[in-house]
């Protein structure tokens, strides 16, 4: 990146880095229970949710709890479960019709992060009736308050039900875009462990991978403070402690370490941003429709490698708070355990190493598109261009080593 666009890039970073503490973040109240939702609807005046789930958890009967418990409390509600994964200005469209013709007026969003960045976009149309979901996309456009929001993240990885992001594909061009603001952030949280007990063991490896990315991207990037980056470092230990129990055992303990790990990892790069890894990951989802969390998992190495020296230093520090490496070990050897260490769960958990999907030709249009997510918002630890993005994608895609 040339020196000029690198300057403007640091300066609008650290703009936001000052700005951090001034803006209205609010963390989501905390509930461990899905019974307690009838009575946080009840409790702010409301009474017709409407549920914004997927086909599969809506047919693996994940729902079915929180249905019950509706109908004891005589609330009556709605519910959409056509989300799909990287969900379309499609999916809001329909879920907001079911929304107006019902008169509902609160969303549950149920599920991993595509039925909450569904519910997200339903809410932002409905504070914004005259806008599209275009229009809100970038930073701050909501601006208006959303209907009450309740999230139960179904799988511990995404951490939606912290962060003020909405990430949405146009059904028409295939771009994938996001909508940040905070009224978006939703009111609630509930951490039931219970709804994650039966998830397919695919589903647990890479929505924790994308845990263990956004906390990553969140320490190693340069707008954290001591509050995200305490975050970030339970994140990352809690899911290297915890994520093969979740995918091999299963046992309750695991899981629940696991939702409170994403969590954790949430909170931190919702004030302190994701990187690289995040915009190429986007950019494939949009593109070829690659879960989100399986992208990251497999571009996260390539791209912590290729930082180099620039990350080595809090790379380091995750290695010895996660015990990985000691305060001995020197920075790039100390790396190195971290990138090794991610390389071998993915091995575990059947993650390949490459991707074989992506096309040479598509490669330039792909990096322009990470390149314009990225730059100049993720405070990343080395800046990068278009250009320096395509050896990524050349990598990731097996064209080089
Ligand atoms: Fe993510």
């Amino acid at each position: 990146m040339n020196v000029f666009k690198s300057a403007y890039c640091r300066i609008f970073q650290t703009v936001f880095k000052i700005a951090l503490p001034l803006l209205p973040y609010k963390n989501p109240k905390i509930s461990d229970n899905i019974g307690d939702i009838a009575g946080v609807i009840k409790a702010n005046g409301k009474n017709k949710p409407l549920i914004v789930t997927d086909k599969m958890i809506y047919e693996l009967g994940l729902c079915a709890s929180l249905e019950e418990s509706l109908k004891a409390e005589g609330i009556d509600f709605r519910v959409y479960s056509d989300v799909v994964a990287n969900p379309t200005t499609d999916n809001v469209d329909e879920a907001l019709k079911i929304y107006k013709e019902n008169a509902c007026d609160c969303l549950v969003a149920f599920g991993g992060g595509s039925p909450m960045d569904c519910a997200k976009g339903v809410g932002a149309l409905v504070a914004r009736p005259k806008k599209t979901l275009n229009d809100l996309g970038g930073i701050l456009k909501v601006k208006k308050k959303i209907p009450l929001l309740i999230a139960v993240p179904t799988t511990a990885g995404t951490g939606s039900e912290t962060t003020l992001a909405c990430v949405i594909v146009d059904s028409k061009t295939r771009h994938k875009y996001a909508i940040n603001d905070f009224p978006l952030i939703p009111k609630y949280a509930v951490l039931d462990e219970e709804v994650t007990m039966t998830l397919p063991q695919k589903v647990v490896s890479t929505t924790g991978m994308d845990a263990l990315t956004h906390a990553i991207e969140a320490y190693i990037g340069r707008s954290g403070n001591k509050s995200t980056r305490r975050d970030a470092l339970e994140a990352i230990e809690l899911i290297f402690n915890n994520i093969e129990a979740s995918y091999f055992d299963k046992t309750r303990e695991a899981r629940k370490n696991m939702l409170i790990a994403s969590h954790k990892a949430g909170r931190a790069f919702s004030k302190a941003y994701v990187g690289y890894v995040h915009a190429v990951a986007h950019s494939l989802g949009g593109k070829y429709d690659t879960p989100h969390g399986l992208a990251n998992a497999v571009i996260l190495p390539t791209v912590l490698e290729e930082y180099g020296k620039a990350a080595h230093k809090k790379l380091k520090k995750i290695a010895v708070y996660c015990g990985l490496a000691d305060k001995k070990t020197k920075a790039a050897e100390a790396a190195a355990t971290v990138i090794s260490k991610i390389k071998e769960l993915n091995a575990k958990f059947g993650i390949p190493e490459k991707f074989d999907f992506i096309k040479r030709e598509d490669i330039k249009g792909l990096a322009a598109y990470a390149d314009k997510e990225a730059n100049p918002l993720y405070p990343v630890p080395k800046l990068w261009n278009a250009k320096k993005l395509e050896k990524i994608y050349l990598k990731v895609g097996g064209y080089a080593d």
